[in-house]
């Protein structure tokens, strides 16, 4: 029997999720991954540097409890409201696979199962992954656009397009939204929430980037979950460490499905040390703020058209050549953004912010680029 045949149907039609590439060139300047361009704190470096040692042979605390115990400290509940996962990436897929039905699932033949209860909803543009997630689940995808301007459609605005699914059992919502980097007034989210009668997850992965969070509505709406993650704000793409925080019975499912040892150790310690240093990075957030303002200033007076962001990124329309041409000018001068091939976002290029020189070093070579 050919190879083929051994895999699942699903798993051979599936279109993986494409990860920005990490490409080793020397002297490059790296704005395609919206990785932080700071490094972790000191202490944090330290605290990972004074575990590397026999500690390695013995497995990590399975639910990563003295993280949980800090974060809910932090945002004030329980340990038991919170999940540690493997990135936020990981925390998304369990969502998807705790709370929604592969389409397939025989209980829909019998209508015991309502269609909805197999629907991974999500705005475009938003995170590349959620399509990839519900396909990987052989659930239903609802994709419903977001405004032309990427702002968010209130809920009477839905009723009326009708493809939103307002039975969705799982809504998965990027605030501030990705790749746009537009943020969402938490009155408006908690509008939509409100109106879902599924599970909603409120992606906050570049919320420390923005004006606003909603984090209260996980901690007020029995089926609202926040997603955080490490690797933006807190300079820890390496670590992989993300979280979710919601009400228990939502987390305590979630713990059910999650690998028993889901975070590795030492990334467990460097979000620990994270934490208690958080002075450190709020004022990288602030750095990284004034660079996003004064890099969307400079290249608007270059005709660039930026979108609004709250993130620790810009989407912005370049002028004269096709976006993906002007990914290649910028290639060729050492400076590596992204760009995305969907309709809604093929015009423009979207770039993380890194520290003031290299946007400085952006801002020439797209003056060069225009000449
Ligand atoms: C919107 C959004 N959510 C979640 C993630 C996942 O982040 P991580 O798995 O590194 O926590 C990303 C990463 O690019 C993202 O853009």
């Amino acid at each position: 029997m050919p190879n083929s045949q051994l895999i699942r149907p699903l798993v051979h039609a599936l279109h993986a999720y494409v990860p920005g590439e990490q490409p080793r060139i020397k002297g490059l300047i790296k704005l395609n991954t919206n990785e932080n361009p700071y490094p972790p704190s000191p202490k944090v470096l330290a605290a990972v540097a004074a575990a590397v040692d026999g500690r390695l042979r013995l497995y990590p605390n399975p639910t990563a409890l003295k993280l949980r115990e800090k974060l809910a400290k932090l945002h004030g509940c329980s340990p038991e409201n919170i999940l540690v996962g493997n990135g936020s990436d990981e925390v998304l897929a369990l969502a998807v696979r705790g709370f929604v039905e592969p389409a397939q699932n025989p209980a829909f033949k019998f209508k015991r199962t309502k269609p909805s209860k197999a629907v991974v909803q999500y705005f475009t543009p938003s995170y590349s992954l959620y399509p990839v997630l519900a396909e990987i689940q052989g659930a239903t995808k609802n994709a419903v656009a977001l405004n032309p301007d990427f702002s968010l459609p209130g809920v009477a605005e839905l009723r009326r397009g009708r493809t939103w699914d307002f039975n969705a059992a799982l809504t998965l919502l990027t605030t501030p939204n990705a790749p746009g980097g537009r943020g969402y007034a938490t009155a408006d989210l908690e509008k939509l929430c409100q109106a879902q009668r599924g599970v909603v997850v409120l992606d906050e992965a570049y919320v420390d980037f923005a004006a606003d969070h909603a984090l209260k509505l996980a901690l007020t709406l029995p089926h609202v979950l926040v997603a955080r993650t490490f690797s933006k704000a807190y300079s820890l793409c390496f670590q992989r460490v993300g979280y979710v925080v919601g009400h228990v019975e939502l987390i305590a499912a979630l713990h059910k499905i999650r690998d028993s040892y889901n975070v590795n150790g030492l990334g467990q310690i460097a979000a620990e040390a994270t934490l208690d240093d958080l002075k450190y990075y709020r004022a990288n957030f602030k750095k990284i703020i004034a660079t996003r303002d004064w890099l969307t200033r400079e290249l608007a007076a270059l005709e660039f058209r930026v979108l609004p962001s709250q993130a620790n990124f810009i989407l912005a329309r370049p002028p004269g050549l096709p976006a993906q041409d002007w990914l290649q000018e910028l290639r060729d001068r050492k400076i590596l953004v992204r760009w995305f091939s969907a309709p809604e976002v093929k015009d423009y290029l979207r770039i993380t912010i890194g520290t003031p020189a290299e946007a400085a070093v952006l801002v020439a070579a797209v003056r060069d680029i225009r000449r």
